[in-house]
């Protein structure tokens, strides 16, 4: 627990988590340093020099680390980045980790291997990929390709996620707990898909890949080899259906139910993020596969 005017250090502050437990904190009035490369001071994962600077005068942190916790080296960052923390005098840790990685355990035992006070938010697929992440284009697109097969994963909001993330650095109590969040429900890739269409009355569809075919979609689109087979390990790691199982946490720590999918779907797609709806419905092709031409002003 943060005590009461002491700063609170937000690393990946400007992400989809970190942004909202930013503003979580701020509510509360508690002083907040933005964890960003674009900060001042900043801080970079890749450039040790810049920890110190940022997490000096700081009594609680939230760690999110980059690229991913469950990445190969992790959590050999985070037991440094918890090392030198504790020396600059921080007191509580609260670290984001993926739900099922072996690597995000070894993460999650390097913070209990600190020395401070630490609480463990252990997350699994975050909803707002689909909205804030590199999905948001496939969803604009229409197609969304994964190697995730047919498995059932209990979609994460990071609203929910900041929420808890706030109660633990602002409220007694959340000292060595793990708080592994999901959200509501089982949903499949395809399901999840199936309620953005209805959402965006768009047609979005979900293809099941291979790893080899999601790796070379990857770096296609121009992500780093390096970064793409990070990526894909990972999904293969974790799409087995280890997943597939929802906790009650938000309704433990919160008092009230985690947000569900479709309330996600419905409220982002009033933002206009995957654009606007088509005034009427989409055009089928014609026999030479050009679309037939139809009127888009409804009658
Ligand atoms: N996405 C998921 O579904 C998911 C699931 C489970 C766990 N997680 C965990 O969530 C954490 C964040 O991942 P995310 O994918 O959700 O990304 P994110 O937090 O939405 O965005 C990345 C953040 O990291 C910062 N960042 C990028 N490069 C950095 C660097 N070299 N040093 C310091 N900060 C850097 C960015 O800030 P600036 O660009 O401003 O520096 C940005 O705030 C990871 O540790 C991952 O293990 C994510």
């Amino acid at each position: 627990m943060t005590a009461i005017g002491s700063t609170t250090l937000v690393l990946a502050g400007t992400g989809k988590t970190g942004r909202r437990v930013v503003a979580g904190l701020e509510a509360r009035d508690v002083p907040v340093r933005v964890g960003s490369r674009r900060a001042d001071p900043p801080f970079d994962w890749e450039d040790e020099s810049t920890w110190e600077p940022a997490l000096r005068g700081v009594d609680a942190a939230y760690a999110a680390y980059y690229p991913d916790a469950a990445f190969p080296g992790a959590a050999r960052d985070v037991g440094a980045f918890a090392e030198v923390a504790v020396r600059c005098g921080v007191r509580h840790l609260v670290l984001l980790a993926d739900r099922g990685s072996a690597e995000a355990e070894r993460c999650e035992q390097a913070v209990r291997d600190s020395g401070a006070e630490w609480t463990v938010v252990r997350v699994g697929f975050i909803t707002q990929n689909f909205s804030e992440a590199f999905l948001a284009d496939l969803v604009r697109a229409g197609t969304i390709a994964l190697p995730a097969g047919d498995v059932a994963e209990p979609f994460t909001d990071a609203e929910d996620i900041a929420d808890v993330a706030v109660a633990a650095l602002t409220e007694g109590g959340h000292a060595g707990q793990v708080h592994e969040i999901t959200g509501p429900r089982l949903l499949t890739f395809a399901d999840a898909v199936g309620e953005l269409s209805e959402a965006t009355g768009r047609e979005i569809r979900y293809f099941p890949v291979t790893r080899e075919q999601f790796l070379s979609s990857l770096i296609g689109r121009g992500v780093s080899a390096e970064y793409a087979t990070r990526l894909a390990d990972l999904m293969v790691e974790v799409f087995d259906g280890r997943r597939a199982h929802v906790t009650d946490t938000v309704e433990r720590v919160l008092g009230r139910p985690p947000r569900d999918f479709a309330e996600y779907a419905r409220d982002t797609a009033a933002t206009g993020v995957w654009g606007r709806p088509p005034l009427s419905p989409p055009a089928k092709p014609d026999v030479f596969g050009k679309p037939e031409h139809r009127s888009t002003v409804p009658t």
